[in-house]
């Protein structure tokens, strides 16, 4: 297990699935938390279990972030981890909708998925600038194989967990060119039993039961298992990997589909 005692990590919506997940994973390692969300109950019950800070937040409120940041740096003193973890879905392909109802999905989705992860990245690299003993940091972005092998069902989540694999490497060359000891990654997973896969079973009836015989492993992922590599990637176990992807996909995306 990666060794995090001392370090102070955010992680947006900690309230569930992956978030969740990654709360509890942070802090077995030894990670001080500061958990954020938009549902106060889940959030604040999940944090005062495994003794966690929590604040409700929107992550597309961009003028938030950095008093979130602030609030975890008065509480612990520093931050060395931001997971931008908090995203949904918009269930809307292409030709759906009528335009008015199609453009605000896809403005709310690329608000969260992406400009939230953005803003999150600017705000947590001002406060690692500024830690105790000079600048140093590690964040890491969620993105979805759905990047990869993109939702016909979904333009607006594809698109946007597109984007956050070029947003996380111009995030890590910047730092790097830079000469800052902040890295950024992104966790790339597959098929995982949470909220989010529930709410999108909804808008997309037998979602469940495909993506899960997309892997050869047959099943869907357990949050816990996505918290590992997350909880990896937030570690100085490897300092050398930053603008790097870690797949967690019980390889959906390493076969061929006539296999
Ligand atoms: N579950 C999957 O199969 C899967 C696959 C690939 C990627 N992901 C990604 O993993 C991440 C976590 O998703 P999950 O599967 O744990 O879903 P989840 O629905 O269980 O959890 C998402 C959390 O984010 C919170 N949230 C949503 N919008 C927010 C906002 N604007 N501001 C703050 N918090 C907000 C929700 O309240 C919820 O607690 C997401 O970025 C998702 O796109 C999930």
């Amino acid at each position: 297990m990666p060794d995090l005692s001392g370090k102070v990590a955010i992680v947006t919506g900690c309230a569930s699935g992956i978030g969740a997940a990654t709360v509890r994973r942070l802090r077995a390692d030894g990670a001080e938390v500061f958990g954020t969300d938009l549902d106060p109950d889940g959030g604040t019950a999940l944090c005062a279990e495994v003794g966690a800070r929590f604040a409700v937040q929107d992550v597309s409120d961009r003028a938030l972030w950095p008093q979130i940041v602030a609030r975890a740096v008065e509480a612990f003193g520093r931050l060395d981890i931001l997971v931008n973890n908090a995203g949904m879905v918009s269930g809307a392909g292409i030709g759906d909708h009528d335009d008015a109802a199609m453009f605000a999905a896809w403005d709310k989705v690329l608000a969260v998925n992406l400009t939230g992860t953005m803003a999150g990245c600017r705000a947590a690299i001002a406060a690692m600038r500024a830690n105790p003993g000079g600048a140093k940091g590690a964040i890491v972005n969620i993105a979805s194989t759905t990047a990869i092998a993109p939702l016909p069902t979904d333009v607006g989540y594809s698109a946007s967990k597109a984007a956050v694999r070029a947003l996380s490497k111009s995030v890590a060359t910047w730092c790097a060119q830079a000469g800052l000891a902040i890295r950024c990654n992104t966790v790339i997973p597959g098929a995982t039993m949470t909220g989010i896969l529930a709410a999108a079973e909804v808008q997309m009836p037998g979602l469940i039961a495909a993506v899960a015989k997309t892997s050869p492993l047959n099943r869907l992922a357990d949050p816990s298992e996505t918290a590992a590599a997350i909880a990896f990637l937030a570690s100085d176990e490897c300092p050398f990997m930053t603008g790097a992807e870690m797949l967690v996909d019980g390889a959906a995306l390493s076969i061929h589909p006539g296999f």
